[in-house]
């Protein structure tokens, strides 16, 4: 059972190919390493190269029995997206184009695809259900559509069958297995926040305290990696006895905000955190919160580790653990 993981030597992708080489398969890793790490893939086979690079993806279908495609590499930074669309375009919608074109010639069936819930946009309903509107703020969001798109399309004309997995706020890390997040540069909350308990940063700039939220913060739903990691082993299982295509999010259905965060984290590592109100963040949305009851009920995914105590004291570990962090 060879599942083909791009990116696999990622945050979340490293996390899944641990939870597929547990539970049996064989994950065949594909990683370009330009946000990868090489020591993050313990299990199967690894392969650096491009996604978009047809001679390996040849290679790799001719001599492997691949029975799903997992597609993890990707850019995934909304600020970026916005004054470097053409990066993302490239790299998120083209190399993927190529990546199943070659599923196509070679008769591979299931694909499992890192959505986000950035292809919502605002939302107009909370929690969000798959069913709402798609209206992507941002180039990311929009090249993650464009993707959702093309494998409706394809779906349809060449049968393959697909599972999009939503995520909301990937956080959290499987220190004791050394993976964890591990981004240059580093813009999501709750890395920064443990960053500033770290000694390594002076201070938070909370971006936004007027949002229409109970403390004027942005409300987010965080999402331990490792259940994220299961429920794509869920879904290479779904695929596998031939169910439908479809979209699930992966999120728990509660929000913290910004300011929630920071306290947490503060409890955690009993570290006193410095903050700094700053402007609002061109594109957040105030709040976004899953309804996953679909991958619940359906995938039977069951998130284990996403407390958000439990997310941000796994996160701590693995930040004081990180390769270049010492603890002053
Ligand atoms: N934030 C701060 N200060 C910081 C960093 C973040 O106040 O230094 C705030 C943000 O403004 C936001 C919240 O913390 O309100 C969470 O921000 P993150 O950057 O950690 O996460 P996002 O919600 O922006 O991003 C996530 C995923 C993206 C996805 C996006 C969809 O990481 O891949 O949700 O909106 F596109």
């Amino acid at each position: 059972m060879e599942i083909l993981v791009t990116g696999g030597a990622g945050y979340i992708g490293s996390h899944a190919v641990k939870a597929l080489a547990e539970a049996g398969y064989t994950p065949i890793v594909l990683d370009n390493l330009s946000q990868g790490h090489r020591e993050f893939v313990r299990q199967g086979v690894f392969y650096q190269g491009e996604l978009g690079d047809t001679v390996l993806l040849k290679k790799i279908f001719t001599q492997h029995d691949i029975e799903a495609v997992m597609h993890f590499a990707a850019l995934a930074l909304v600020g970026e997206s916005v004054s470097e669309p053409a990066k993302y375009y490239e790299n998120n919608v083209i190399q993927t184009f190529r990546l199943l074109r070659e599923m196509v010639k070679h008769d591979v069936k299931n694909f499992i695809f890192s959505s986000t819930c950035a292809v919502y946009g605002i939302p107009e309903k909370i929690p969000i259900p798959e069913e709402h509107l798609r209206a992507p703020a941002n180039p990311y969001g929009k090249t993650k559509l464009a993707v959702e798109h093309m494998l409706e399309d394809f779906s349809r004309a060449y049968n393959i069958k697909y599972v999009f997995l939503r995520y909301f706020n990937a956080a959290g890390a499987d220190y004791r297995a050394g993976i964890g997040e591990d981004h240059f540069p580093e813009t999501h909350l709750i890395p920064i926040v443990l960053d500033a308990a770290m000694g390594r940063r002076k201070k938070v700039n909370v971006f936004g305290t007027d949002y229409p939220t109970r403390d004027g913060t942005c409300i987010r739903d965080y999402i331990h990696v490792a259940d994220l990691a299961q429920a794509h082993m869920l879904a290479a299982k779904y695929l596998k006895e031939d169910r439908e295509s479809g979209a699930f999010n992966l999120g728990i259905g509660q929000g913290f905000s910004v300011r929630e965060v920071i306290d947490i984290v503060e409890e955690v590592t009993g570290k006193k955190i410095s903050i700094s109100e700053a402007p609002r963040r061109e594109g957040d949305p105030p709040v976004l919160i899953a309804d996953s009851t679909r991958a619940i009920n359906v995938l039977r995914w069951k998130p284990e580790y996403s407390s958000l105590e439990d997310i941000i004291s796994s996160a701590w570990e693995w930040h004081k653990r990180k390769p270049g962090n010492v603890l002053k």
